[in-house]
């Protein structure tokens, strides 16, 4: 793809789509890795002398909490890691946008309003698109966390303007989608969180490509009821059963070494307080509860770790949101912070979250920006905002 580097930007409008939601706290952004992320984009953009014009969504916009996601406090902190003054219309496109938009001289940053106070954003919109196009010259697509989503600011703007990676996206493709398309092995992949649903397609994709496949969280009860035990009151995605069985013959088949739970710590309600035990997975009792896994299964996967050259992780081993069932995901964290020859990548979202709650995020490889649309690539789609970027030559 053709990035930044690319193409003259001096003196041009650019229309730069970041991705700029973040959690806020009332009008304080909590957690502003996203935005420190897109900043060589940005800085480089300044520096170069374009006349900058960044657009984001912020949130799932309703009747009811739209005014909660005005994009004020995401200027504010960006002005501060910038060390200058943003200016920000309160509207998405139209007269007031485009009379600060002739206002910019080189070097300006301007920051649009919320992307989805527009309807026409999520229904990709020719109109919207079209109006967003008329504000520049060039476009920079540096929101790799937006990218599975064909919306007017990620994929409709391409059809009217010259369309570039920014430096963001450009390393989140060739971290992650490089990774995957020509794995170092052996290639261990970790798939956790709650629902089998939510990763079919990342497990069916996977089973091609790893040599090892480790399943953890809520999804692994699925795999364990499919292996004939009783998980008691544990997750279960009673549909997925019979997928889950069929995930293990495959692996068997492929020569993939696939590890689910053998012990789990777990408890006779979903609370910090519960009443908390270790035991092995063929013996959970009725009335309990899987949320974490146990010290044997920890040592298990902390060994097939330790082993690989790459390992890719997506969704938590527990309920690491409380301490109590949060030993499990800190253990696999600090076996990636530790493994000796491993290419370590994060994918994001709650895996992403944990590494951080652990302070291990400087010790991986690469922790992505985007949760959904990481997992799209480890599914092995293509993400309609990156298809829509010029190729280079
Ligand atoms: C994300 O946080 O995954 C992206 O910003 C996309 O947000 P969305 O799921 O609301 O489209």
């Amino acid at each position: 793809k053709k990035t930044i580097r690319d193409i003259d930007v001096k003196g041009k409008k650019v229309f730069c789509r970041v991705d700029f939601n973040v959690p806020l706290d009332g009008t304080t952004v909590t957690d502003d890795t996203r935005i420190r992320a897109a900043l060589p984009t940005i800085n480089y953009l300044i520096e170069n002398g374009a006349k900058v014009i960044l657009a984001s969504h912020l949130g799932r916009p309703t009747a009811e909490n739209k005014e909660s996601l005005r994009m004020n406090p995401v200027a504010k902190r960006l002005g501060e890691l910038l060390g200058k003054t943003v200016a920000k219309t309160d509207d998405v496109v139209g007269p007031e946008v485009e009379a600060a938009v002739a206002k910019l001289n080189e070097g300006d940053v301007l920051l649009l309003e919320n992307v989805r106070f527009e309807k026409g954003e999520k229904k990709n919109d020719p109109e919207l698109a079209k109006a967003f196009a008329s504000l520049a010259d060039v476009y920079v697509n540096d929101a790799f966390g937006s990218a599975h989503r064909a919306h007017a600011s990620t994929e409709g703007i391409t059809h009217y303007l010259p369309a570039v990676a920014g430096f963001l996206m450009e390393k989140e493709l060739r971290v992650l989608a490089a990774s995957l398309d020509n794995p170092q092995h052996p290639f261990t992949a970790i798939i956790g969180g709650a629902k089998v649903t939510d990763k079919i397609g990342v497990i069916e994709n996977l089973l091609d490509k790893v040599d090892t496949l480790i399943v953890g969280g809520g999804l692994s009860y699925t795999f364990i009821k499919a292996q004939g035990h009783n998980i008691g009151n544990s997750l279960l995605d009673a549909e997925k059963i019979d997928m889950a069985k069929k995930f293990m013959e495959t692996a068997k088949a492929k020569g993939v070494n696939f590890l689910i739970p053998v012990d789990a710590t777990i408890a006779d309600e979903f609370s910090e307080s519960a009443n908390k035990k270790t035991v092995d997975t063929d013996s959970i009792p009725d009335g309990w509860m899987g949320l974490d896994i146990g010290p044997k299964t920890v040592a298990l996967y902390a060994d097939a770790i330790k082993k690989s050259k790459l390992v890719v992780w997506n969704g938590p081993m527990g309920v690491f949101e409380m301490d109590a069932y949060a030993k499990g995901t800190e253990a696999v964290a600090k076996a990636l912070a530790e493994a000796p020859d491993a290419t370590t990548i994060i994918g994001g979202g709650d895996s992403a979250a944990a590494v951080e709650k652990f302070h291990l995020a400087d010790k991986m490889s690469h922790i992505s920006t985007g949760g959904g649309a990481s997992l799209e690539l480890m599914e092995g789609k293509v993400l309609p905002g990156v298809a829509a970027l010029n190729d280079a030559e």
